[in-house]
């Protein structure tokens, strides 16, 4: 018989993902269970390794939920499994309220701000959270810290206009203070990574002490010229959902 609502296609306990795989779409199942509605007709889709389990569980809800709503893209990846998911594709400028967007994060802090953009997409991501009525986060235990910049990010991700590149990071060694902050380049270095809006993305560390109040480092780096967006996203998440490697959530 076909799955209810609550019950996974495959039971959790029963899968042979990863344990990392597993605790991501642990976190993903319940924040849909907890988040989305059938009365929700507008959807956010994030980007990442996580988000697919969100989708995952969205699709179990039954085509029949599914046929009356509309999901809107972070940028390629989720563009793509909206559309191989079957599911109804819109943009943001359609849909400038969402009901409910769920994304990944790469570093979530004690008060629900993160730091996004490991994959590139923080600019898109942050323009559907905002839209959103209420934005949930999904991810692994690793990514739950204390403070921001203590995990294995390199740093906070920065959008920058291409040709201001060189210009951006001058001011980021030297007006900011983040003396190792970097262009982030490509697998085997070939180029600089290149965005969804074809933009190059620097990646730049800050000490622990600044990274306590990440709004005012958001603000001062949002204020250089060239910059399009910074991937930190300060009070903006509802809640957060961690799965654990022994099969429990955290909830934040
Ligand atoms: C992309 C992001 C992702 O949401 C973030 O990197 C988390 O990804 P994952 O679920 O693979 O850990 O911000 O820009």
């Amino acid at each position: 018989s076909m799955p209810g609502p609550t019950e996974p296609t495959t039971p959790l306990t029963m899968s042979k993902l990863s344990p990392i795989e597993q605790s991501k779409r642990l976190a993903a199942y319940i924040a849909v269970d907890k988040h989305i509605f059938p009365e929700h007709k507008i959807i956010g889709i994030g980007s990442g390794s996580t988000v697919p389990y969100v989708v995952e569980r969205i699709v179990q809800q039954g085509k029949e939920l599914n046929k009356d709503r509309v999901f809107i893209p972070t940028g390629f990846q989720s563009k793509e499994l909206i559309i191989s998911s079957n599911l109804n594709l819109g943009d943001v400028d359609q849909f400038p309220t969402i009901d409910v967007t769920i994304d990944g994060a790469d570093e979530v802090d004690l008060e629900l701000n993160c730091i996004k953009g490991g994959g590139a997409c923080h600019l898109r991501e942050k323009v559907l959270a905002e839209a959103a009525k209420t934005f949930i986060l999904v991810a692994d235990y690793r990514k739950n810290v204390e403070y921001l910049g203590t995990a294995f990010t390199p740093g906070v991700p920065i959008e920058v206009v291409p040709f201001a590149y060189a210009k951006v990071l001058q001011n980021l060694h030297h007006v900011l203070g983040s003396r190792t902050a970097a262009l982030r380049m490509a697998k085997a270095k070939a180029g600089p990574v290149v965005s969804d809006n074809g933009n190059f993305i620097i990646d730049a560390p800050f000490s622990r002490e600044e990274m306590m109040n990440p709004y005012s480092v958001m603000a001062r780096i949002k204020m250089l010229t060239g910059v399009v967006e910074v991937g930190l996203f300060c009070h903006m998440a509802q809640a957060a959902y961690f799965g654990n490697q022994d099969g429990s959530v955290t909830v934040k």
